[in-house]
């Protein structure tokens, strides 16, 4: 197996794995401790997302979260990572205005957190961009979809694309990204059978979110998957674990235990 091999994932191990039909695994992570866990259990990139927002911040978008804050958090996920590609996704705002402020928030990114590759959101518009950050020497990830940095233009979370007219841009769009120097593109809350048709026709590996079975990977947040988030379930995500269980009985526990005077005992004192 191509992941299996791979010391360190590259960008050229997911093309790798693209062209040997081996499926790409990618989760989310915002902290050492989190990403030691998930790159020690042999994840393929991890995406410092800027999900951030909303499950470490409480945002109910991603639109506040800073560069600052992305660099951060992605500091702190690579400090706990040996072997996935890391990926920091680009703030609103740190890229859309031109693609000189797009070039000088990747550089940022990339010098000052150690991060391997950076993602930003959006379609033919982002190319002058992807293009100037990909020849300073940084590797980009696309995103089509359901972008969420677009919240307020779009006004809602819903299933992009399933109209012809969207179809056919996200296509145009994909092909667009690929041909600037995307290595991979993030493929949002889209219909199955449109994913499949672009995942066939690219050749760089796409990684779905609520977009089935046959893109060349599946991305899920985290903390979301783990059942840390409670109050968000898509369709799409399958839970994994009730950690929000397991931390609500544990912390009930010690609140009686200390009330008690259960805990400490006598050997948990000095
Ligand atoms: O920020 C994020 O977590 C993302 C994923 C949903 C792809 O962009």
């Amino acid at each position: 197996m191509v992941s299996s091999r791979a010391k360190k994932v590259t960008t050229q191990t997911l093309q790798k794995m693209k062209q040997a039909g081996e499926k790409i695994a990618m989760l989310t992570s915002y902290d050492y401790s989190l990403a030691r866990l998930v790159d020690g259990a042999g994840i393929d990139v991890i995406l410092v997302g800027d999900s951030a927002s909303n499950v470490m911040a409480g945002n109910e978008t991603t639109v506040p979260i800073t560069l600052d804050q992305m660099i951060y958090h992605a500091q702190c996920v690579v400090n706990g990572v040996d072997r996935a590609l890391v990926v920091v996704d680009m703030p609103f705002g740190s890229y859309q205005g031109d693609s000189k402020t797009a070039l000088d928030s990747a550089i940022r990114i990339m010098k000052e957190s150690g991060g391997h590759a950076v993602k930003l959101e959006g379609g033919s518009e982002v190319c002058e961009s992807v293009e100037r950050i990909v020849n300073a020497g940084i590797p980009v990830m696309g995103h089509l979809g359901l972008t969420p940095q677009s919240i307020y233009k779009f006004g809602t979370y819903t299933v992009r694309a399933k109209e012809d007219a969207e179809a056919a841009k996200l296509m145009e769009d994909a092909k667009a990204l690929e041909e600037a120097g995307c290595f991979s593109v993030v493929f949002e809350k889209i219909p199955a059978e449109l994913a499949k048709q672009a995942s066939e026709s690219l050749n760089i590996p796409t990684i779905g979110i609520g977009a089935g079975a046959d893109c060349d990977g599946q991305v899920l947040v985290l903390h979301d998957m783990l059942g840390i988030t409670k109050d968000f379930s898509p369709r799409f995500l399958r839970r994994y674990a009730e950690i929000g269980d397991t931390v609500d009985a544990a912390v009930k526990r010690y609140v009686e235990d200390v009330r008690s005077v259960e805990f400490p005992n006598e050997e948990e004192r000095y």
